[in-house]
């Protein structure tokens, strides 16, 4: 496929424009099309992958592997614990030996520095897979599920109430509100706060777009007149994980269930990334009920993430 975007890492939406992102959604609705009508889309014939991943995953992994193979690629998947990575090789010698072999690496880890340092030394594009930072292949499933169940021209009144981690998904979808310009009220308990490199994306271009994206600690200030109401765990993968009994105490109040959801509009959504903790941030009447679009979502992950690889893979 030919695209002003090859040889691109994509390592955070913030790297992108407005024209960019548009561009990701239309080709992903384009290969959903075909995919569904059963058209040829080998945009990655002859080209390997590698998926590099420190996290456990089901979505992610899964949709990349069958992604490249309906692109007509093969995809590697590598395993961090066989590698020379866990006897100390330095990601500086282990990013330029795959750089020799792999047209592109997928990577999930920890730190957003570590993916950058893989993108430093490597020339074929690095996909970011989820890092602490952010998750930009779930930022952009959300907005092509936002566009095909609200309608792309709505941007501009669209209100998202998130409750959840601030971490690296709210952090993805606080950088799509800015650029399209919704309204996104995050709920969360006082200390819960972003990281201060996507906090000054948000400040810095929010007044160009008309973007409002507000912390509150008053769950039904986010979710009053919601279109869209988006869950996430309140104890994320990493860090967060290691301090979930007091996160399962200071986020106790911040639940989307059959009570709290009566603030959000008729007709919202519910939205949320998985894996879901039913009885936590959500309830298993909310996610399995008549507003939930979360497995359309979650096919969404799949047609986006071909989109990134055929525009970016040279
Ligand atoms: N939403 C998401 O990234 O899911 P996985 O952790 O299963 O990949
Ligand atoms: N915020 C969650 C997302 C999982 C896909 C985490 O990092 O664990």
């Amino acid at each position: 496929m030919r695209s002003r975007l090859k040889g691109r890492d994509f390592l955070t939406l913030m790297d992108f424009g407005r024209e960019d992102i548009e561009l990701f959604i239309n080709v992903s609705l384009e290969l959903k099309r075909k995919l569904y009508i059963g058209e040829a889309h080998r945009h990655l014939d002859g080209r390997t992958i590698g998926l590099l991943f420190e996290k456990p995953s089901t979505r992610t992994m899964t949709s990349f592997l069958v992604g490249i193979s309906h692109l007509g690629g093969h995809g590697y998947q590598l395993n961090p614990q066989a590698m020379q990575l866990s006897r100390g090789e330095p990601i500086k010698d282990t990013a330029r030996v795959l750089d020799r072999y792999l047209d592109a690496l997928v990577i999930r880890t920890f730190g957003q520095e570590i993916i950058e340092e893989y993108a430093f030394y490597m020339n074929s594009p690095v996909i970011n897979a989820l890092t602490d930072l952010t998750h930009p292949c779930q930022g952009l499933a959300d907005l092509m599920t936002i566009w095909e169940k609200k309608g792309r021209r709505r941007s501009r009144s669209l209100k998202i109430g998130y409750v959840g981690d601030i971490w690296n998904v709210c952090h993805s979808l606080m950088v799509i509100s800015t650029i399209f310009g919704y309204r996104m009220y995050v709920a969360r308990p006082k200390g819960y706060e972003p990281d201060p490199r996507v906090w000054r994306f948000v400040e810095e271009n929010s007044g160009y777009t008309g973007a409002e994206v507000v912390l509150t600690e008053d769950l039904e200030e986010a979710l009053r007149d919601a279109d869209i109401i988006y869950a996430n765990t309140w104890h994320s993968m990493g860090g967060p994980e290691m301090e979930k009994e007091k996160r399962l105490r200071d986020w106790r109040g911040y639940q989307v269930n059959s009570e709290t959801i009566k603030f959000a509009k008729e007709d919202f959504i519910f939205m949320h990334c998985l894996p879901g903790y039913r009885g936590e941030e959500m309830t298993d009447e909310v996610i399995e009920g008549p507003h939930s679009v979360v497995f359309d979502q979650a096919e969404n992950r799949l047609h986006t993430e071909k989109a990134v690889l055929a525009l970016l893979v040279p």
